[in-house]
């Protein structure tokens, strides 16, 4: 490929661990020679505090023009605490702290999230169920969530003490009556914005996945029954679009009802669909049957760019650790989901199996795969570096005949 036409994509280390599982991901990405220049981009906590915003222009500049990127983790704090730690000279000057991924997703209108979570075998932190019979049994998981992701309880539009004329439309709806004598400052109001557009766009990115992927089922998760307006919205949009796909089953179970089933039979998800809010939780929670955060992968998708990333934070705990100790494998299966993105499927299964190898093996093992159950911040004798499990991963991509299985 001419250096010109060469692709590039950009690399959004931001806060905490995020820099040391985006080098492993890298690292990973040159073992199975995906052809790319990688560009660096600013975002996150320093740029907020010396400059007041923490994703500069030059970043969506870079975003825009190289439409792909690879992004780490941010920190983000409450307002007041982040307008503490501007630097002296930006205090005091109205700047308000937003999160610059949360903005991202909106500036570039990324509005279609996806979140796979599998399971993969041998993995110690599988969800495990009790077998009537006595006994356990390890079912295997493999759910995809499709979470929208610029509207919703996200959109940012929302007040405490809400100016006049906001109040006044509240007013005129006959709900608001039971708030009407609550004091401007007393009252905070989070509005929850879907749109038919987006509803439109991610079914259908939904249910084309399911397609594409030989899902049979694909579910509504939302509220439709109390929050009829725009949950009702998404799970009509969801009916009407599924009846394009005869081959598969489309249902509608409420975000609450889900967060029960999901301990009970969770292999029995296929896709999900959900807003916003709910696709950030039920992700979280089918991510906790699989590994949790340091298996938690995503794709923000828009019609230009898209930034593939952990669903984990900075996890400040752990960032100032000489060597990097935590997983770095959730950044990694979000570097194979940029490698089908762009259509390179075999290289992004050959990571998916390496990792799958490591898991089996179980030779490499961070500290969150050594945890025993309850016990909060043990790191255990043995556990390995975020460096030597990238390089695990790396050595285990060169073994194709592993049979190791992930689902
Ligand atoms: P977090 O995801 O950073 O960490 C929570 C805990 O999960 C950690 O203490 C650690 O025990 C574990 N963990 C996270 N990533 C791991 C990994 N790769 N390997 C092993 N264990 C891992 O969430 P927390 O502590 O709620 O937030 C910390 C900061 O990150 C906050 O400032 C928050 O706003 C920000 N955040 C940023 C996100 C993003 O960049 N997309 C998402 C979530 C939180
Ligand atoms: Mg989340």
């Amino acid at each position: 490929m001419n250096n010109l036409l060469r692709r590039k994509v950009v690399l959004m280390p931001g806060d905490g661990i995020g820099g040391a599982v985006l080098k492993e991901t890298v690292k990973v990405l040159r073992a199975v020679k995906f052809e790319c220049d990688y560009v660096h981009a600013d975002i996150g906590w320093e740029f907020w505090r010396t400059e007041g915003n923490p994703l500069p222009d030059r970043t969506l500049k870079s975003l825009r023009e190289n439409k792909l990127s690879l992004f780490g983790a941010i920190t983000s704090k409450p307002k007041w605490e982040a307008a503490e730690e501007l630097v002296p000279r930006l205090k005091n000057k109205g700047l308000v702290y937003y999160s610059p991924i949360v903005g991202a997703r909106q500036s570039l209108q990324l509005s279609e999230c996806i979140r796979p979570c599998l399971s993969f075998e041998g993995n110690p932190l599988n969800f495990v169920r009790q077998k009537s019979g006595g006994g356990v049994e390890e079912p295997p998981i493999n759910t995809v969530i499709f979470r929208q992701n610029t509207e919703g309880l996200y959109a940012g539009v929302e007040w405490t003490n809400p100016p006049k004329n906001v109040r006044q439309a509240f007013e005129t709806h006959p709900k608001f009556g039971i708030f009407k004598d609550v004091k401007g400052e007393e009252l905070a109001i989070s509005s929850r914005i879907f749109t038919q557009e987006r509803c439109n766009s991610i079914c259908r990115a939904a249910f084309e996945y399911a397609k594409k992927h030989g899902y049979k089922r694909v579910t509504i998760a939302e509220k439709p029954n109390v929050i009829r307006e725009t949950s009702g919205m998404l799970e009509k949009t969801a009916y009407r679009i599924g009846k394009e796909y005869p081959d598969i089953w489309v249902d509608s179970n409420n975000i609450d009802a889900i967060c029960m089933w999901l301990t009970k039979n969770p292999e029995s998800y296929g896709v999900i669909i959900a807003g916003n809010m709910f696709g950030d939780i039920i992700s979280d929670a089918f991510a906790g049957l699989v590994g949790g955060l340091g298996f938690a992968c995503s794709a923000n998708i828009g019609s230009e760019v898209a930034i593939f990333e952990p669903t984990h934070g900075s996890a400040p705990k752990y960032a100032s650790y000489k060597t990097s100790i935590v997983n770095p494998i959730a950044c990694i299966l979000s570097g194979a989901m940029m490698l089908d993105h762009v259509g390179e499927t075999h290289k992004a299964d050959l990571i998916r199996k390496g990792i799958a190898k490591v898991i089996k093996d179980g030779k490499y093992r961070t500290y969150d795969l050594l945890k025993v159950k309850g016990q909060q911040n043990v790191i255990y004798n043995g556990a390995v570096s975020t460096e030597d499990m990238g390089s695990a991963i790396v050595e285990a991509i060169g073994d194709v005949d592993s049979s190791a299985k992930y689902y």
